[in-house]
C-alpha cells in the first residue's frame, strides 16, 4: 500500500514513521523543503534509538528509512491508497487541503484526518467523495501510544472505515471503530475530567505532587493527572477543551482559569521545560 501523510510536525512525523515501520512506500508532504527535512530528522532520530535501545536492526532502520520520500506538491499523493492529514488543527485549512486532495488522489483512495476535536464530516463535505473520508486520531507520541479511533461519519462507506482499521491493526496499532461526535471517545472522557482535577487542586487547597499522588495510588492511574497535562502540553489541552466546550457546552469541557494562565506565562508542561513541575 502506499501510503502519504500531509503535515510532517509532531504527529504527521510520528505517523510517517510508523507507515514506513509497517513496510508502506510513504510520501511526506510539508509545506517547504526544510520543514519536510526537519521531519526526516525527527523520524530519523527516533530510529536511531530504536536500534541503540535493541528494538530494531540497523538494516531494518535503513529499510524504514528509504521507504520515505518527501514533496512540497499534493499532486504527488496522486498514486496513494490511504492519505493521512496532520496539518494544523484549523477548519478553512483542512477543508482546503480535502478539496486537493479529493481532486489529485484517485477516487478509491481513502482520506483520513487526524483532527482531534474538529468535525470529521465538515471535514469530509469539502469533497466530492465523503464516503471515502474518515478520522484516524492517532495519540501524541503516535509511534509509541498504541489506540488510534477510527472514526466513522455518516457518509463514510464501509470500505474506507476497513481500509483505515486494518491499516492501523496491521502497523500493530489498537484501532477502535467510533462514530463522529465531538471528543470522539477518549478526549470526550478525558478533557472535562483533566479539567476537573485542576478545578480540584484550587478547591481542596493541594499542591499537583499530592493530588498525582492520590490518583496513581487511590485510583490507580498510571500517571497523575497534573503530570498527564504536562505531558500533553498545556497550549493543546486548553485548545481542545474550548473546541469541546464550543461544540458541547457542558462547563467542566471549559478549560479551567490556572490553565488559561499556565498557557499566558508560557508555561506549556514538558516542552518548555515547566508546568506543574519543572523539567
Ligand atoms: N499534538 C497532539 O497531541 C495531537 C494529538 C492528536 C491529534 N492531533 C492533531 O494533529 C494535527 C496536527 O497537530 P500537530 O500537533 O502535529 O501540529 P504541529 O504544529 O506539530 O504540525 C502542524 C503541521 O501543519 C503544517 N502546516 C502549517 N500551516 C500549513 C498550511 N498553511 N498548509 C499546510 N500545512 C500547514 C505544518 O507544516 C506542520 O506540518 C492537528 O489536527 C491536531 O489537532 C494533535
Amino acid at each position: 500500500m502506499k501510503v502519504g501523510v500531509v503535515g510532517l510536525g509532531t504527529m504527521g512525523a510520528g505517523i510517517a514513521q510508523i507507515s514506513v515501520q509497517a513496510g508502506h512506500e510513504t510520501v511526506g508532504r510539508e509545506v517547504t523543503s526544510e520543514l519536510g527535512e526537519r521531519g526526516r530528522a525527527t523520524i530519523e532520530r527516533y530510529l536511531r534509538r530504536g536500534v541503540e535501545k535493541g528494538r530494531m536492526s540497523q538494516d531494518d532502520r535503513d529499510a524504514a528509512l528509504a521507504r520515505l520520500s518527501l514533496t512540497t506538491e499534493l499532486a504527488d499523493l496522486a498514486d496513494c491508497d490511504l492519505v493521512i492529514e496532520a496539518v494544523l488543527e484549523e477548519l478553512d485549512l483542512k477543508r482546503q487541503v480535502f478539496t486537493e486532495l479529493d481532486r489529485v488522489t484517485r477516487p478509491d483512495a481513502v482520506l483520513a484526518t487526524n483532527t482531534s476535536a474538529l468535525s470529521v464530516s465538515e471535514i469530509a463535505e469539502a469533497t466530492e467523495h465523503p464516503e471515502r473520508v474518515v478520522g484516524m486520531h492517532f495519540f501524541n507520541p503516535a509511534p509509541v501510544l498504541p489506540l488510534v479511533e477510527i472514526v466513522r461519519t455518516a457518509k463514510s462507506s464501509d470500505a474506507a472505515v476497513d481500509t483505515a482499521y486494518d491499516w492501523a491493526e496491521q502497523a500493530g496499532k489498537q484501532p477502535v471503530r467510533c462514530n463522529d461526535t465531538p471528543g470522539f471517545l477518549v478526549n470526550r472522557i478525558l478533557i472535562p475530567l483533566l479539567n476537573d482535577c485542576v478545578r480540584v487542586l484550587d478547591e481542596a487547597d493541594v499542591p499537583p505532587e499530592d493530588l498525582d499522588k492520590a490518583m496513581t495510588n487511590g485510583a490507580g492511574w498510571p500517571l497523575g493527572p497534573c503530570a498527564l497535562i504536562d505531558l500533553i502540553g498545556i497550549d493543546v489541552h486548553v485548545h481542545a477543551s474550548e473546541a469541546l466546550h464550543g461544540k458541547l457546552g457542558e462547563a467542566q469541557m471549559a478549560p479551567p482559569e490556572r490553565l488559561v494562565r499556565m498557557q499566558q506565562e508560557g508555561r506549556l508542561g514538558r516542552k518548555s521545560g515547566q508546568g506543574f513541575y519543572r523539567y
